[in-house]
């Protein structure tokens, strides 16, 4: 018996995401790999978190760019865990939809997005957060030092601080370390303390303004011995400084406090980072005080699974929507894979196919982008009285060369295993949209297509017949009205999904249902479990209106603004 199973709230979900993935589920996002996932809800407190500098990667795991940087982006999170007293490494997700609101304050132009925020920080359209464009772990490790260096750690200690007030804010430390670091502008001859040329390539403000090149030794040595935290280090660059702990300067010193104020001295070596963070080290160790624990090793993600997992969280979590994914997918296929099949197009068949196509141009499914090149296409074909399969697959490339289908997955059509739901489903999804935004139509046009294109283009008897059988009953002469051809449509397929419920096409994970289900519409039934069709009719008019088509797992890298 898996323990696992039983103390969680969310059984049935968990179960079902359980059969899903086969095993253990795969996250996009492992907290194990010192990461945390913010969403539109913990974001802003999240960010104004007083203690560390936050570094923040916007993503949408269904572009291909954030799939790229992933292993990377693992990679630099891990790395950065030795910082964690000083930097959290956040991600967020643009691809939901709540989320967009958020990244597009954020103006993110493009997934993935690095962008460092300082500790405390508050949302200001001045400041939204300084970008990291480097895609390579070394260089944003170095790019996010010089930023860290920024935080108040880092601020030198000066001749004027006083060292009673030095644990001031080191609550749970045992000793601070005081590291010399050189700033070119007190550079003295005969002061023989300087720091290793090596060391003297970064540059920091606090030095002077007129000369800002100084040491990094002081710095290096802070970051390099943040695992440790039972030690701080304070740097200052002011010789007047070792005066207070009753010594002269003297090269390669290291002056270690304990909390009672009592100085001990270390003498590393050389002046290198590396050698002051051995010398402190072997002290600390030699007082049995240890780094903080390695991180874990965990399994890289698996970005198809992780990405199953997210689509079926996302549909099952959510109310009822449709997805443009499913929209793209349905016309993607339609367009490059279905209507191909046709040897020739003459006659009727032809009529359906351009009928098809000026409907998508009147009514576009796709990115606004599409419409131009939908108009292209059916004008390009209007004019033909004979296509060849492969010369409407040539209209089709050439027409829409210029458009990317983004819907790459199913989303709210994703099946449990091969062979179901998918186009099928996506078909009916856009067909319902295709009623819903058609206005300008007569009525009954679009119902009519789906029947000439079940017919011409679907292969499956079975469709067909269920098409007629409905039709005795609700012949398509009563459809006048706009509003009815939303109504019929949607009746018409509660009938095929009552002939087809438990059959052996049906997705045990999605059963056929009389849609909508009494959680996604309490309203469209009355207390005897009638349709109220008033009720039904707004509700379908609202999940399938454009404007509120989830952009949920369309693999767009840029549209967050
Ligand atoms: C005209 C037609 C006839 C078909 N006949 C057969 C057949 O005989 N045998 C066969 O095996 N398959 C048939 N199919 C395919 C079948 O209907 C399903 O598309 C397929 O089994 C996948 O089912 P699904 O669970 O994904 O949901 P689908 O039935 O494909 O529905 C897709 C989505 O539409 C929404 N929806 C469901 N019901 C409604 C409704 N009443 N109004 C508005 N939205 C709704 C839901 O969001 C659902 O997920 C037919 C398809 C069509 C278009
Ligand atoms: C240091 O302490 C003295 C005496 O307690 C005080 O007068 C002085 O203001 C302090 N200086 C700083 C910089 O805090
Ligand atoms: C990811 O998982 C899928 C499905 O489980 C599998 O087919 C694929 O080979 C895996 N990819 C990698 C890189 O492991
Ligand atoms: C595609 O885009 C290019 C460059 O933007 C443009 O010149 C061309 O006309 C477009 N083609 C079509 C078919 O829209
Ligand atoms: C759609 O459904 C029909 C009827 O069940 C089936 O023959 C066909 O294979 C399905 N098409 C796809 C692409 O799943
Ligand atoms: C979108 O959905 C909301 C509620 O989910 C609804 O109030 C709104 O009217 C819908 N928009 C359109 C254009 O139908």
């Amino acid at each position: 018996m898996n323990p696992y199973l039983y103390y969680t709230p969310a059984l049935p979900l968990l179960m079902c995401l359980l059969l899903f993935s086969s095993g253990l589920s795969q996250l996009l996002y492992n907290t194990d790999d010192n990461v945390e996932q913010l969403d539109f809800a913990s974001f802003e407190t999240g960010l104004s978190e007083p203690t560390r500098g936050k570094l923040v990667k916007f993503f949408n795991g269904f572009c291909k760019d954030s799939q790229d940087f992933m292993p990377a982006f693992r990679k630099l999170s891990r790395k950065l865990y030795k910082w964690k007293r000083i930097l959290k490494v956040h991600v967020f997700d643009c691809s939901k939809d709540e989320n967009h609101e958020i990244c597009r304050s954020f103006i993110i132009r493009s997934t993935p997005t690095l962008r460092y925020f300082p500790m405390a920080y508050r949302r200001d359209p001045e400041d939204l957060g300084t970008e990291i464009s480097s895609r390579k772990v070394k260089e944003i490790e170095s790019e996010l030092a010089l930023y860290l260096a920024e935080l108040k750690y880092f601020k030198l200690f000066s001749r004027e601080d006083n060292v009673t007030d030095i644990f001031r804010d080191y609550e749970h430390v045992k000793y601070i370390a005081m590291v010399f670091q050189m700033c070119l502008f007190n550079f003295m001859p005969h002061f023989e303390t300087g720091n290793s040329m090596e060391e003297k390539q970064a540059s920091l403000d606090n030095c002077n303004k007129d000369n800002p090149i100084v040491a990094a030794i002081g710095r290096n040595t802070l970051l390099e011995l943040l695992p440790y935290n039972q030690i701080a280090v304070r740097v200052f660059d002011d010789h007047h400084v070792y005066a207070k702990f009753n010594v002269s300067p003297v090269p390669n010193l290291i002056v270690v406090l304990n909390r009672k104020l009592k100085p001990l001295f270390l003498t590393p070596e050389v002046d290198t980072s590396e050698a002051y963070v051995a010398a402190v080290r072997q002290f600390l160790e030699f007082n049995d005080l240890k780094a903080h624990k390695p991180l874990q090793k965990t399994q890289p993600t698996n970005i198809s699974e992780a990405l199953r997992y997210e689509i079926l969280k996302q549909i099952k979590k959510q109310p009822q929507r449709i997805y443009r994914a499913d929209l793209e997918r349905a016309v993607d296929q339609i367009l490059n894979l279905e209507l191909p099949k046709t040897s020739n197009f003459v006659g009727k068949r032809l009529k359906v196919v351009n009928n098809f196509l000026r409907l998508m141009y009147n009514s576009n499914p796709l990115r606004p982008e599409a419409k131009g090149m939908l108009n292209h296409l059916y004008n390009s074909m209007k004019i033909k009285s004979r296509v060849s399969g492969v010369g409407f697959r040539e209209l089709v490339i050439k027409a829409l060369k210029n458009y990317t289908f983004e819907g790459k997955n199913y989303i709210g059509c994703i099946a449990s295993r091969p062979h179901l739901r998918d186009f099928n489903c996506s078909l009916w999804t856009l067909f319902h949209y295709l009623t819903v935004e058609s206005k300008s139509l007569n009525a009954g046009s679009v119902v009519q297509l789906l029947k000439d294109y079940v017919k011409f283009f679907m292969y499956c008897n079975d469709c067909q017949n269920h098409l007629q059988e409905f039709e005795k009953r609700r012949p398509l002469s009563d459809v006048i009205e706009h509003d009815q051809e939303i109504l019929w449509l949607w009746q018409a397929h509660n009938y095929v999904n009552k002939q087809l419920a438990g059959a052996s096409t049906e997705d045990p994970e999605f059963p056929k249902i009389q849609f909508p289900s009494e959680r996604d519409c309490p309203s469209c039934r009355d207390k005897r479990s009638k349709w109220r069709t008033g009720e039904v009719l707004k509700y379908l008019k609202s999940i399938y209106a454009l404007k509120n088509l989830s952009w949920f797992g369309m693999a767009t890298c840029n549209t967050y603004i």
